[in-house]
């Protein structure tokens, strides 16, 4: 398994890890995956909160009979830890979410698509082959395109929905700085009217009002729905 890794280079710590990830991506690919909204302030929150779990160490009990495995939805797992769903993944690398995806299979645990995947729901299910994937939905208030996302995943063996519900327009700093649009990426999905209409930076800032949904609506209008043209 370490064959080909220089052991000398691989990260052992988050820090490293995420000092390489610098030093290997474009400075606006790392602040978009790096940075938090506004003051970051409920990124620094949340790190401190999770500093406060611990592992529980049980001491004489045997080593024999470590297990990490557990059940979901019928299914058996090695580990308790997951893909979580992460858009616009070809920003750091042109392969993007089938990488990933791949990856997920390798280690046997779910790969979860974002619903704003640079990669279709489709290539992502050729990506994962056999492997277990699950489908993130950002519902819109049009009912016929949560529809059309749903279907389409149940057609390309994605067996379970997660939603996200907290989603909301946000004010990140390092990308107005690095004048940073993720929607950039997925030019080659959109008619340049849609890129005009809904992706200028101006709303993509949030100066202008507009609603998260019909943002959504708009990639699913062309990119993400070619299958059934929603
Ligand atoms: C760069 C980036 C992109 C993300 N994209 C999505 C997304 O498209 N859909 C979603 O539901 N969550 C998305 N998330 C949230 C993650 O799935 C995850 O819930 C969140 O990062 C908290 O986990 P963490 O503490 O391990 O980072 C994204 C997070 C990051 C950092």
């Amino acid at each position: 398994m370490t064959q080909n890794i220089d052991l000398k280079c691989f990260p052992y710590s988050y820090e490293e890890l995420e000092r390489l990830a610098a030093e290997n991506t474009s400075p606006e690919a790392f602040d978009y995956v790096q940075s938090g909204s506004s003051t970051e302030q409920t990124l620094r929150t949340n790190v401190q909160a999770f500093s406060s779990y611990a592992f529980k160490p049980r001491v004489c009990t045997g080593t024999k009979a470590v297990d990490s495995k557990i059940e979901i939805f019928g299914k058996e797992y090695p580990f308790p830890i997951f893909f979580a769903p992460v858009g616009n993944q070809k920003v750091v690398h042109p392969e993007g979410e089938l990488a990933s995806a791949r990856a997920a299979k390798r280690l046997n645990v779910p790969y979860i698509a974002s619903t704003v995947s640079s990669h279709t729901i489709e290539e992502i299910a050729e990506a994962s082959g056999n492997g277990d994937r699950w489908f993130q939905l950002y519902a819109t208030k049009d009912q016929d395109v949560t529809n059309s996302l749903i279907s389409r995943a149940e057609k390309n063996g994605y067996t379970a929905i997660v939603l996200t519900v907290d989603m909301a327009p946000s004010w990140r700093v390092k990308d107005m700085r690095n004048q940073f649009l993720p929607a950039e990426m997925v030019k080659e999905l959109l008619t340049e009217e849609e890129l005009n209409d809904l992706f200028n930076y101006e709303t993509y800032l949030g100066l202008a009002p507009v609603k998260v949904d019909e943002v959504l609506a708009s990639y699913y209008n062309s990119p993400y729905a070619k299958e059934e043209g929603k």
